[in-house]
């Protein structure tokens, strides 16, 4: 049973609790087998050229799905992988930079003129740089791509009509999001600084990567809330963490680091196709298309923490988010067509 004490403020103790939380939970949640179809369903996941999700791009495109994979990097080479591994040709990429507004737009745009509905959208990018940077806006990277660019990208969807809330009786589209564990760990979200940049070194960034996880998960509660607010579910937002997976996050560790690090993360953390479970999990599963503001943390649930579930908390990121992307609304995007 995952300890509510866990702490995930430093690598060494975050490692350390992620690896116990692994090797000690008792999976609660079978794992989909592979006669789970999703046949004609388009799935958009972010970030998918590697790491985790290239292992859930891979598996939902096995399942039947048409994957649209949302990249900053690895084109064309990583589409033509998950096409073969997966044995579908119903497999295509799509360009973007998360950390750039101007680029979470133009995907946008794309999307809209594709003329094809999302019915299962996963937000799976993510980073641990090494120390802070800006985004082209002027952001914390961190800040940039695990919230801001999912409020922008989700906002334009629904308002594109690419995701299209449900009417009484059809399928409802699903949204799930890749949230950590370490969310647990953040403090409070300052509204009163909310954006600004702040500089931080090595030490600090697991800090920062859980303020910017809490801000996701507040996210996922309050967007499943606006979408469904009379308690019918129109939309199905769901969030996770896949517990330690060996994939490429820690990419940006200094040498020293890595060669602790790597080994570590070689024995003890999940395989991405693994750890991609839960999140094939909330993408196919019949019952998880019916429900909406559920958390999974590696294949059990368990409620996101208090500060994430916070009503007043997630009202107010809305209201102080939508500020922000008003000021970076496109030309011709009136501040009217923000969701407010
Ligand atoms: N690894 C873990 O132990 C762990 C634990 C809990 C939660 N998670 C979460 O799981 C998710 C997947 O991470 P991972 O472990 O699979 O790491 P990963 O192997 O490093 O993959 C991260 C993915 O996010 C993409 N990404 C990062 N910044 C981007 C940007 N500006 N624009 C577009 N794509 C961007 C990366 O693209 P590029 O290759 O182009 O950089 C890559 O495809 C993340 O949200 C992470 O926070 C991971």
């Amino acid at each position: 049973m995952a300890n509510r004490s866990r702490n995930y403020s430093g690598i060494t103790s975050a490692v350390t609790a992620a690896v116990i939380d692994r090797l000690s939970q008792r999976e609660k949640i079978t794992p989909l087998t592979g006669n789970v179809r999703i046949d004609g369903k388009v799935c958009l996941v972010t970030g998918s050229n590697t790491g985790l999700g290239k292992a859930v791009a891979i598996d939902l495109a096995r399942r039947g799905g048409h994957v649209l994979m949302a990249c900053r990097s690895g084109h064309p080479e990583a589409g033509e992988e998950v096409r073969r591994i997966s044995g579908s040709d119903k497999v295509d990429m799509l360009k973007v930079d998360l950390a750039d507004l101007e680029s979470v737009h133009r995907l946008c745009d794309q999307l809209r003129h594709r003329r094809r509905r999302l019915d299962i959208t996963v937000l799976n990018a993510g980073l641990m740089p090494r120390s802070a940077r800006r985004s082209p806006q002027g952001y914390e990277l961190m800040f940039a791509v695990h919230f801001l660019a999912n409020r922008v990208l989700i906002d334009r969807l629904l308002d594109d009509g690419v995701i299209q809330p449900s009417v009484r009786g059809e399928e409802r589209p699903r949204i799930v999001i890749v949230a950590s564990e370490a969310h647990r760990s953040a403090d409070p979200i300052d509204f009163d600084d909310f954006g600004a940049f702040t500089d931080y070194g090595l030490k600090d960034g697991l800090k920062y990567y859980a303020a910017s996880k809490l801000r996701l998960c507040t996210y996922a509660h309050e967007l499943s809330r606006r979408l469904n607010p009379e308690g019918e579910v129109r939309v199905a937002v769901n969030s996770l963490c896949p517990g330690p997976v060996n994939s490429n996050i820690a990419r940006e560790a200094p040498p020293f680091l890595k060669l602790l690090l790597f080994p570590v993360m070689k024995l003890l953390f999940a395989s991405p196709e693994k750890a991609a479970n839960p999140v094939i999990y909330l993408s196919c599963a019949e019952e998880m298309g019916r429900r909406t503001g559920v958390y999974l943390h590696l294949m059990r649930e368990r409620p996101a923490s208090p500060l994430a579930r916070d009503k007043a908390a997630g009202t107010r990121l809305w209201q102080v988010s939508t500020s922000l992307i008003e000021k970076h609304a496109p030309a011709g995007r009136s501040e009217a067509d923000v969701r407010s």
